[in-house]
C-alpha cells in the first residue's frame, strides 16, 4: 500500500526519528563523497504550480545523487492548464513515475491528486503546509542544538503554511513552540486547536514578539505575503512591521539563540540584513539540509512503495 507525504499529521514520531537519522547518514556520505544508487532505476516526478529554488533543486539533486531520475513539469506546460481533470492526471502520471512532489496551492487539490495516484505524493508546498521544510528545520536545530526537548522555538510573523507544520511537528514531538503573529493572522483555528489538544502546555500563540522571544533557542520567520498573496502585500507591510527579526529583538532571547528563516528572505522587511547575514543566522546550513532531508525522505517513500 502507497504511502503519502501531504502533512507532517502522516508521520508518528518514529517515523521523524528515523528520517533524521537517514539524513544524518546522508549528509555524513556526501561528505565522504560515497556515492548511493538506492534509486536507481526509478523516476520521480515534480509538478510545481508556483516558483521554487530550494526545494525543487534540492528534490531533483537528490534524486540524481540517489541513481534515480527527476521530471520536473511546470503545471502550466501541462494538460492541467486546459482543464484535464486531476484524477486523469494522477492515475496516467502513476504508470510513468515512482513518486511525485507537487507543490500547488490547494492542499485539497493535493489530496484529491494523491487519492488517485498509485504512488506516493509528496507535498512539496501548498497554501496550508509545507512539511518538507520542517522535517529539514528540525534536522538543522537536532544538529546545532543536539536536541529539541529543552529548546524553547519560537516563530514570529505570519501564521502561515510554514507555521501549520511547525504545529503539525510540535503536537507530534511535543517540543515547546511559541508563535507571536499579528491579531487576524494567526494560524488557522482548526489547526491551532488540534496541535493544542493534547499539548497545551508547550503550544501557545500570543500577539507580543518581545514577550514571545523571551529566553528562546531558535527564533524563525518567513515573509509577510506568501506565494499567492501578493496582492495583499502592501497592507500586509504595516501590519507585520512591528514582527521584523532585527538586532532588538535578537537580543531579548537567550545569548545563543539561533535564527532561522526557510527563504527566500526579503532583507528590510520580515528581517534585517544585519541579521541574516549575522553570527546567529543559520539560514545557508538550513538550505543545505533540505538536500539531506528530501533524500532521506525520497528513500523512505519510494522504497516504502517497493515492499
Ligand atoms: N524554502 C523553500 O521552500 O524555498 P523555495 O520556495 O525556493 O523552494
Ligand atoms: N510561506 C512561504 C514559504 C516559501 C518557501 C510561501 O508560501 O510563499
Amino acid at each position: 500500500m502507497k504511502k503519502d507525504l501531504l502533512t507532517l499529521r502522516d508521520l508518528a514520531a518514529d517515523d521523524f526519528e528515523s528520517l533524521f537519522d537517514r539524513s544524518f547518514k546522508l549528509k555524513q556520505r556526501r561528505g565522504d563523497g560515497i556515492a548511493s544508487g538506492m534509486l536507481r532505476g526509478k523516476t520521480l516526478g515534480l509538478i510545481f504550480d508556483k516558483a521554487s529554488t530550494r526545494t525543487r533543486v534540492s528534490f531533483e539533486a537528490a534524486m540524481v545523487q540517489l541513481g534515480g531520475t527527476p521530471l520536473f513539469l511546470n503545471a502550466r506546460d501541462t494538460q492541467l492548464i486546459r482543464n484535464e481533470p486531476i484524477a486523469d492526471t494522477a492515475r496516467v502520471l502513476s504508470r510513468y513515475l515512482d513518486a511525485l512532489v507537487v507543490r500547488t496551492y490547494s492542499q485539497d487539490l493535493l489530496e484529491e491528486l494523491a487519492s488517485e495516484a498509485s504512488i506516493p505524493v509528496i507535498n512539496g508546498l501548498t497554501d496550508l503546509y509545507h512539511p518538507c521544510q520542517v522535517l529539514s528545520d528540525i534536522m538543522t536545530i537536532l544538529e546545532k542544538k543536539g536536541g529539541l526537548d529543552e529548546l524553547k522555538i519560537v516563530w514570529i510573523g505570519d501564521g502561515n503554511n510554514v507555521a501549520h507544520s511547525w504545529l503539525n511537528a510540535a503536537a507530534i514531538l511535543g517540543f515547546n513552540l511559541t508563535l507571536a503573529c499579528p491579531e487576524g493572522f494567526y494560524p488557522r483555528k482548526e489547526i491551532l486547536e488540534s496541535a493544542q489538544a493534547d499539548r497545551k502546555d508547550t503550544i501557545q500563540v500570543i500577539s507580543d514578539p518581545q514577550a514571545a522571544v523571551r529566553d528562546a533557542d531558535v527564533i524563525y520567520t518567513d515573509v509577510w505575503a506568501s506565494m499567492g498573496q501578493e496582492s495583499e502585500s502592501a497592507h500586509r507591510k504595516k501590519v507585520f512591521r512591528p514582527y521584523q527579526v532585527d538586532r532588538g529583538l535578537v537580543d531579548q532571547a537567550k545569548p545563543d539563540v539561533m535564527v532561522m528563516h526557510c527563504l527566500p528572505a526579503h532583507r528590510g522587511e520580515e528581517i534585517t540584513g544585519e541579521v541574516l547575514e549575522g553570527p546567529h543566522s543559520v539560514v545557508w546550513d538550513q538550505a543545505e539540509n533540505k538536500l539531506h532531508m528530501h533524500k532521506a525522505i525520497l528513500e523512505r517513500y519510494i522504497a516504502i512503495d517497493e515492499q
